[in-house]
């Protein structure tokens, strides 16, 4: 799978050397986007078979959900990054796992995509307006959609691109 055009196109406000927080990074598609910039990039997902550690990303299997605890204690990066997943319990700790100044690129499925396919279920797909109210007082926006796109798939998606302020 690709880079997500949103991801390629805000990678940019990230600093130079920043740290990376590949959050549910799958396949790893912006673990090594992120990494080919010269991030140290610290991938996390229940099945990292297709994750490979290299010198500048470490891998971590985790659950994220099930109660378990938070996998990075207190932690901090210069960017989180989390696409095509969502599970509302961890926006705190994700927020939290952000430095003062760190930049939050987050997109994923929003109400409308059930019209399309998967994810149908209220809990996988963002409600009108959510990501901007999850970080209203906290983050600087640069930039915010709620749209449908057509590629790679037709889908309904929220995608905001951000900086903390507090
Ligand atoms: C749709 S994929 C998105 C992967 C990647 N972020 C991307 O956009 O290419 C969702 C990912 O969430 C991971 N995931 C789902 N439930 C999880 C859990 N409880 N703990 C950790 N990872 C989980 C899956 O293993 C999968 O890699």
């Amino acid at each position: 799978m690709t880079t997500s055009s949103w991801i390629a196109t805000w990678a940019g406000l990230l600093p130079a050397g920043a740290s990376v927080l590949d959050l549910a990074a799958g396949k790893g598609r912006h673990t090594r986007f992120f990494a080919a910039r010269g991030h140290h990039v610290t991938a996390i997902d229940r099945d990292v078979s297709e994750l490979a550690a290299a010198d500048n990303i470490e891998v971590i299997a985790a659950d994220l959900e099930n109660g378990s605890p938070w996998p990075l204690g207190d932690r901090r990066f210069g960017a989180v990054v989390v696409t095509n997943y969502l599970h509302r319990p961890l926006f705190p700790a994700l927020f939290e796992a952000l430095q003062p100044g760190g930049i939050l690129l987050y997109e994923t499925f929003m109400v409308g995509n059930e019209r399309f396919g998967k994810p149908s279920r209220p809990e996988f797909l963002l409600k009108d307006g959510e990501l901007l109210e999850l970080v209203r007082g906290h983050f600087s926006v640069t930039a915010y959609e709620a749209r449908m796109i057509s590629e790679p798939k037709i889908a309904m998606v929220q995608r905001i691109a951000a900086r903390k302020t507090s």
